[in-house]
């Protein structure tokens, strides 16, 4: 409880966002409880009565006692079930709403907030985050029931004697101390844990995904070396927890054996001096043993609940960082035109304050292919990135058909859009699914007519035809025939501009001439701005830019540039082209 206006205003969103529609669930796991927790307080009195029947030979002891308890504890035993069952579909399905406001907010998110983080800590936040909060909201709900098992006991005690209640009321305050104080360190360490475990994530998923350099590098004691540091931070953050969490169970313990002696001593004291009578004593003692469990459970609740309030803090502050690239208000369509693409003094920085592109300027008419080349690291496929706006320039505009692109909506302007990669990667899905995300609604037969445009013969050789799934990346793809895919999934896409950012490995000449084929007949009719590394398509450009540090040092024709004998003559002469 570090700060008690925000947990109230954690607690309430949580509710108002994510735990109103579940209303008459809310009430069955009440009236669940109601009954959970009477059946349980009527115990102490069952034991009550039997002891004194007991003590007065009353014959109904064999009958009408066992009858009851029975029935008391099937009653209990049921409502038991059904609290635990709908407590659990409710908690898990505010969980999964949770997770999906998360991840709707992380896919629409900006490419540089994605990138902050590794993949796998990304994905750690929808696991540790969601176990802290589940736990927590379990254990709330369960304090209910709890609460009330106390009251139900506390009544009972009472009723069986008050001067005993007394003394063990007297005690249990006491508790409430250590149990604040541990719940604000918990809350804290939340965080650390939280961290340590999606640097954890990152590391073996980093590992497992990259399992041929290492086989092939023989980095297995590298990688075991850096998984062991990552275990041993996750180790003490966790242990630090647990510590702090081991101590209250104890604490609350012996707190209880503290009331249990007290109350033993008196009525041993009572008893010498010809007080109450046994009957009497067993039920209390017993409804005083059976209260300890839910008051321990009231006890350590705090610490769970803190640390899934840090937990719900986290998603939440994910949910509400702004979008930094997002429709301008007022945003229109991008009008239909041929594809003139334009790019006016374009600057800008990534993220962590490295330069990508400092004054670029191009014009790139309808129709026409337009071949960025340059040393690597010129800013090529920066200045690619930006169209689709994946970034947004800090200064210069860029426009599409006399449109600047951050007055279009992004839908639209994605839409007119296709982009084939550097390094092709796809979904672990079927082929036919991987070409269809070009275009979500085409037909199986539009598939197959894009497959067959980017020459994707090899697709008949495999066993399962188009419904053969290509694993994860599609590495069971060749790159070759992995290429191919991503340019009959641009094919299906139909854009009015093309961004190609063509492989910088070689291919073999075979597949290096179907892909070629594939991406001519992909070209057709639109604007194309390529990336080039091969002489090839250098030789094809209507115009090409010579990058140089995130700037255009010359921009002509092929032999316009080569008899300038400048920036792009000697790229070629470096072979920086590749032929
Ligand atoms: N995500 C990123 N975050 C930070 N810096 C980046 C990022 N991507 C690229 N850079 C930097 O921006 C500069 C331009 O990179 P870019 O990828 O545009 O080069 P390129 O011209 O495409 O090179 P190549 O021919 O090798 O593909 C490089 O200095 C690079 O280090
Ligand atoms: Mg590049």
């Amino acid at each position: 409880m570090t700060d008690p206006a925000s947990t109230v205003a954690l607690i309430s969103r949580l509710w108002r966002e994510h735990v109103r529609n579940f209303k008459w669930q809310i009430a069955l796991i009440v009236v669940a409880t109601l009954i959970m927790s009477g059946a349980t307080a009527l115990y102490p009195a069952l034991i009550d009565w039997a002891f004194t029947m007991f003590a007065h030979k009353d014959p109904r002891i064999l009958y009408q006692v066992p009858i009851l308890v029975l029935i008391v504890t099937s009653v209990k035993g049921l409502s038991m079930y059904f609290q635990a069952v709908l407590t659990q579909d409710m908690v898990l399905r505010v969980i999964r709403r949770l997770q999906m406001a998360m991840f709707g907010h992380l896919t629409a998110a900006s490419l540089s907030r994605v990138e902050r983080e590794a993949p796998a800590q990304l994905a750690a936040r929808f696991t540790t985050d969601a176990t802290v909060i589940r736990e927590a909201m379990t254990r709330a709900i369960n304090a209910v029931a709890d609460f009330a098992t106390v009251i139900g006991l506390v009544v009972t005690m009472i009723t069986i004697d008050w001067k005993l209640s007394l003394i063990a009321a007297l005690v249990y305050p006491l508790a409430v101390i250590p149990v604040q104080k541990i719940g604000k360190r918990m809350r804290r360490a939340s965080g650390g844990m939280q961290e340590r475990m999606g640097q954890a994530a990152a590391v073996l998923n980093e590992s497992f995904s990259q399992a041929r350099i290492v086989r092939a590098y023989s980095l297995e004691s590298h990688e075991k070396a850096r998984a062991e540091t990552t275990f041993t931070d996750l180790y003490a953050a966790l242990i630090r927890m647990a510590r702090v969490r081991s101590r209250l169970d104890p604490m609350l313990e012996v707190l209880a054996g503290v009331a249990v002696a007290g109350v033993i001593g008196l009525e041993g004291w009572r008893n010498a001096t010809g007080g109450a009578g046994v009957g009497n004593f067993m039920g209390f003692i017993s409804a005083l043993l059976i209260a300890a469990r839910p008051l321990r459970a009231l006890g350590t609740m705090n610490a769970a609940i803190q640390e899934g309030l840090a937990g719900l803090a986290r998603v939440f502050h994910v949910i509400d960082e702004p979008a930094a690239i997002a429709d301008a208000a007022g945003a229109i369509p991008l009008p239909s035109g041929p594809g003139h693409v334009v790019f006016k003094n374009v600057a800008f920085s990534y993220p962590d304050g490295r330069p990508g592109l400092k004054n670029l300027s191009f014009n790139a008419l309808p129709g026409t292919m337009l071949a960025l080349v340059g040393a690597s690291g010129a800013g090529k496929s920066t200045a690619l990135a930006l169209i689709p706006r994946l970034y947004d320039p800090s200064a210069g505009q860029i426009f599409i058909d006399g449109t600047n692109i951050v007055d279009a909506t992004l839908a639209s302007l994605r839409g007119a859009i296709a982009y084939v990669g550097q390094e092709a990667l796809l979904f672990d899905d079927t082929i036919r699914a991987n070409i269809r995300l070009g275009r979500p609604d085409a037909t199986d037969e539009e598939v197959t007519a894009a497959a067959q445009a980017a020459a994707c013969n090899f697709i008949a050789d495999m066993p399962e035809g188009f419904a053969t799934r290509v694993g994860v990346n599609g590495h069971r793809l060749s790159g070759g025939q992995r290429q191919r895919v991503a340019i009959a999934r641009a094919i299906l896409r139909n854009p009015r501009i093309l961004l190609l950012d063509e492989a910088t490995s070689a291919l073999d000449t075979e597949s290096e001439a179907l892909v070629q084929a594939a991406l001519t007949h992909l070209r057709q009719g639109r604007t194309t701005i390529v990336v080039a590394h091969r002489l090839s398509t250098v030789r094809d450009a209507d115009q090409i830019v010579v990058m140089s540090d995130g700037q255009a040092v010359e921009t002509g024709t092929h032999e316009a540039l080569l008899a300038k004998d400048g920036a792009f003559a000697r790229l070629v002469k470096a072979q920086a082209l590749v032929a």
